[in-house]
């Protein structure tokens, strides 16, 4: 892939388009599952440092990797004016999720170059909306879709091919495309989580991947560290996790939804007794986040509890039927 620009064309998937970067260094990040600029780009340089390239390099390389992309165009420049913010976001598409009135709470649907927290406790329907926006981002543009494939990692094996079959029988679509457009991968803890993200934005190119789903973020962080001693490096994992999700969005132009659960909040006595878990990271890396819950007549209720631009009491109703998610008002 080549993008050209009035400044420059580049090879993305070229390391060696990067000065400094010579075929010893390829094969060391190579080693690690970096095999391009835009791979490179949404590295660490810490991650390098562990590959046994120096500091200094590693700072310099990643920087670089970020510029040449800056440069060709692929990624839009880091400081810049706002008019500049509002065109990067009419590159921004977005994803409807089978109900209008979701869509408009959301301002139109869940959106690309950000990450979407569904927020619930169990049945509450999470997994249900994966499902869901795992058919809906293979429709085409004007119809509220993506027009291209999506990524289903699985951390919790509630994965169902037999729902998506059901989802997609009931929307007139082709069963077999849709099933066939969907790439699950299924990972067993929270190592395997990382590797899996590192590795994603290979995958999204080479499946023409808009959507990536994580169902959910969170559950192999909470099994694996207990106890208040291991709470300051899972916080540090599940930083670095998000912070590689948001850049892998920005930079393939694709929207991520995450998934996480509620737990007990002893200290309020009022309201909500559960909150979020994975405390101010979570809080602070995903773009929106929204609370997911049974209300009456087997209806759901979403409200968005953290948006930069949504009101914080938007709300919406919808249901979950073997369309997946619907309005309230169809049949
Ligand atoms: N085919 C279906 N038709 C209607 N409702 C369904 C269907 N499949 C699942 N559900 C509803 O979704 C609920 C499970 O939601 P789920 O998404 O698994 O919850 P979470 O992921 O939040 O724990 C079930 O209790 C049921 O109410
Ligand atoms: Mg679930």
């Amino acid at each position: 892939m080549t993008k050209k620009t009035a400044e420059k064309e580049i090879d993305v998937f070229d390391l060696q388009s990067i000065d400094g970067v010579g075929k010893a260094t390829e094969e060391k990040l190579n080693s690690a599952g970096i095999t391009s600029v835009l791979d490179l780009a949404a590295a660490t340089p810490r991650e390098l440092v562990e590959l046994g390239i120096g500091a200094e390099k590693a700072e310099e390389l990643c920087l670089k990797a970020r510029l040449l992309l800056i440069e060709s165009g692929f990624l839009d420049k880091e400081f810049v004016p706002a008019t500049e913010v509002l065109e990067r976001r009419k590159s921004m598409q977005k994803l409807t999720t089978g109900s209008k009135a979701f869509d408009s709470m959301l301002g139109g649907g869940i959106e690309t170059q950000a990450i979407t927290e569904l927020i619930g406790e169990y049945g509450s329907g999470k997994t249900q909306i994966c499902h869901t926006l795992c058919v809906t981002a293979q429709l085409p543009r004007d119809q509220g879709g993506l027009d291209g494939a999506a990524i289903y990692i699985d951390t919790e094996a509630t994965f169902r091919p037999e729902r998506i079959v059901q989802i997609a029988e009931s929307r007139n679509l082709d069963q077999r495309k849709t099933l066939e457009n969907i790439i699950f991968a299924s990972v067993y803890n929270s190592s395997h989580l990382q590797l899996t993200v590192k590795e994603l934005g290979r995958y999204i190119e080479k499946y023409k991947a808009r959507l990536v789903i994580v169902d959910s973020i969170i559950s192999h962080f909470r099994a694996e560290f207990i106890g208040r001693g291991t709470l300051a490096e899972r916080q540090q994992r599940l930083n670095d996790l998000l912070h590689r999700l948001l850049r892998t969005a920005q930079v393939h132009n694709v929207a991520i939804v995450v998934t996480n659960q509620v737990q007990a909040n002893p200290d309020q006595f009022f309201g909500d007794p559960n909150k979020p878990s994975g405390g101010h990271v979570l809080a602070h890396s995903s773009t929106y986040r929204i609370f997911i819950r049974r209300a009456a007549n087997n209806t759901r209720l979403a409200r968005i509890i953290d948006s930069p631009y949504h009101p914080p009491t938007a709300e919406a109703y919808f249901k979950i039927t073997e369309k997946g998610v619907e309005d309230l008002q169809e049949k």
